[in-house]
């Protein structure tokens, strides 16, 4: 499969080690080529991995993966081209984060819409499917956890492209994913990253992730 990924930073990369390791090619889209971080992941990506403008990364990709900037996502994607984004599943993995000097990071949007919901909604025939935006980028692939890995909780509107996506976590290595419903979920999902951050800042360790207790 071919897959493109907006972004360039951390949450691009790490994806996009782990597609290409599965042997997917795959394109990162950026507004910068030239950065040194972005020639050495493709030299490291075994001839899968190539890098390109934000729309060469969407027309690149059968799959495609928001990997930007919370509150720039839009712009990222007018960028990209909105129409190159129609019929695919795109995996949207942002957070709508504020930071603020001395202070945890909060939402610039939520409760009445999200990153997610905005998205869709800027995007009416791609199918969004929320994933991999409450646990770090460190963790992606092959989660490793002492008694196993955290759930993946994710959301969107086409049930067919959930189904995909969560057949792309378990090649990640997620065996337990929780789908949360509609697109509209992303308001949740994204104050789960809040609490996530947060916690993480109070003890210290950013080695951890959520997971439900069933019985
Ligand atoms: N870091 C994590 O562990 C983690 C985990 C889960 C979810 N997330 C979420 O995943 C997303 C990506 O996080 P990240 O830490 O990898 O990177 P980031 O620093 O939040 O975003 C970097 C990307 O955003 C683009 N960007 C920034 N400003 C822009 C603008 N004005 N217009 C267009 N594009 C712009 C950059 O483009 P260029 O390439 O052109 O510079 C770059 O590709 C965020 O929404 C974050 O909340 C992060």
């Amino acid at each position: 499969m071919k897959v493109g990924i907006l972004g360039s930073g951390d949450v691009a990369r790490s994806l996009g080690t782990g597609f290409t390791t599965l042997g997917h090619e795959t394109k990162l889209g950026t507004r910068h080529a030239e950065q040194p971080k972005l020639v050495d992941w493709a030299k490291s990506a075994q001839g899968k991995g190539s890098i390109g403008s934000f729309s060469d990364a969407a027309g690149f990709g059968e799959m495609l993966v928001v990997a930007t900037h919370g509150v720039a996502t839009p712009d990222a994607v007018r960028m990209a081209g909105v129409r190159r984004f129609d019929g695919k599943v795109v995996i949207d993995t942002t957070n709508p984060l504020l930071f603020k000097e001395g202070a945890p990071p909060s939402l610039s949007i939520g409760h009445t819409t999200s990153a997610g919901e905005q998205l869709q909604k800027l995007l009416p025939k791609a199918r969004v499917v929320k994933a991999f935006n409450t646990i770090g980028h460190m963790h992606f692939f092959h989660p490793s956890f002492p008694g196993g890995p955290p759930d993946m909780f994710i959301c969107g509107n086409d049930a067919a492209a959930k189904q995909t996506v969560v057949g792309v976590l378990h090649d990640f290595g997620w065996s337990s994913v929780v789908d949360t419903g509609g697109i509209e979920g992303s308001r949740e999902l994204e104050s789960l990253c809040v609490l996530w951050v947060k916690s993480a800042l109070v003890l210290g360790n950013w080695g951890i992730g959520f997971k439900l207790l069933r019985k």
